[in-house]
């Protein structure tokens, strides 16, 4: 597997996979890689010729310094792992070499950007939106990998994608989690023992709120969830949000969904948590 630091060198080595006729996927991370992110490295492995990984912790997407900070680190260790997992290359570029200036894009891509962790994160979207474009630059992959895990930035890529003519295909991954239910993240290893062993409840509450759908509308569904989660004492919650998957739009019915989605967001501890699950 090689490894790239600087843009010119992973342009190159792209130009001549590209000549020799093979395809190039790209997976997008911010590092401290486990099996939620591996499972993207395998579906693009098998779907394309050569395999870029990005291991970048973006400042511009963090709205709280702190959270930057703290923000695991691993490089060493990510790059054996997409080595053992068969990815081609790594770019693991320097903030300067991102942003050599400041970049003074804003999007704006309408509800779904302000809905939910656009709304508790001032600007995150926004970040992750040119981070991602620059990556779509450099790499012109002809798929590019993204988890259920973070559904909010999926539909966001996805709309950028629509809204700019990128000419690539975005492939979603299903959430990998722990045997427990907890969601892979890299934010797990701040847990501490005892927060570790009462995270699962974030999914055992999704999963158990959604076997209601048929007797509860979608206000008695989050008031629900919200009164499983506050017997948690451990739990802070931010939101919990029953939407549309298609356009992150609130919902007050079922009624003309085809598919709806239940979301939540919570501090435990040191660290912010989201999950997600489909209703129907
Ligand atoms: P990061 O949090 O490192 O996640 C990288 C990718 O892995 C994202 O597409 C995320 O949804 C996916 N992922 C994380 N945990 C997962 C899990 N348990 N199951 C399935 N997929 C999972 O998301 C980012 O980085 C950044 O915002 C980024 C897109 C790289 C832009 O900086």
């Amino acid at each position: 597997m090689q490894v790239f630091n600087r843009i010119t060198d992973l342009r190159k080595y792209i130009d001549n996979e590209r000549k020799a006729g093979h395809t190039v996927g790209l997976v997008p991370t911010m590092g401290a890689l486990h099996e939620g992110h591996l499972s993207l490295i395998g579906k693009a492995v098998n779907d394309n010729d050569v395999v870029v990984a990005s291991v970048f912790v973006n400042p511009i997407q963090f709205n709280n310094p702190s959270d930057l900070d703290k923000y695991p680190r691993t490089p060493e260790k990510d790059a054996a792992l997409l080595e053992k997992n068969g990815c081609s290359a790594v770019f693991m570029p320097s903030v300067e070499e991102m942003y050599p200036e400041k970049v003074n894009d804003h999007y704006d891509f309408g509800q779904i950007e302000h809905v939910m962790e656009g709304a508790c994160r001032p600007g995150h979207f926004n970040g992750v939106a040119i981070v991602v474009r620059k990556l779509f630059d450099i790499v012109r992959p002809d798929k590019a990998y993204f988890g259920e895990k973070d559904f909010q930035q999926l539909a966001i890529i996805k709309k950028m994608v629509r809204d700019y003519n990128i000419p690539l295909e975005i492939v979603p991954c299903p959430i990998v989690r722990d045997s427990d239910g907890l969601a892979k993240s890299s934010r797990n290893m701040r847990l501490n023992t005892a927060e570790r062993a009462i995270a699962p409840k974030i999914f055992a509450v999704l999963s158990d709120s959604v076997k209601h759908y048929k007797t509860m509308t979608p206000a008695e569904m989050h008031d629900y969830a919200i009164r499983k989660y506050g017997e948690i004492k451990d739990f802070n919650v931010e939101y919990v949000e029953i939407a549309d998957e298609t356009t992150l739009c609130h919902l007050d019915s079922w009624e003309n969904c085809e598919h709806a989605r239940i979301f939540v967001a919570l501090q435990l501890g040191p660290v912010r948590l989201i999950d997600n699950l489909r209703i129907f």
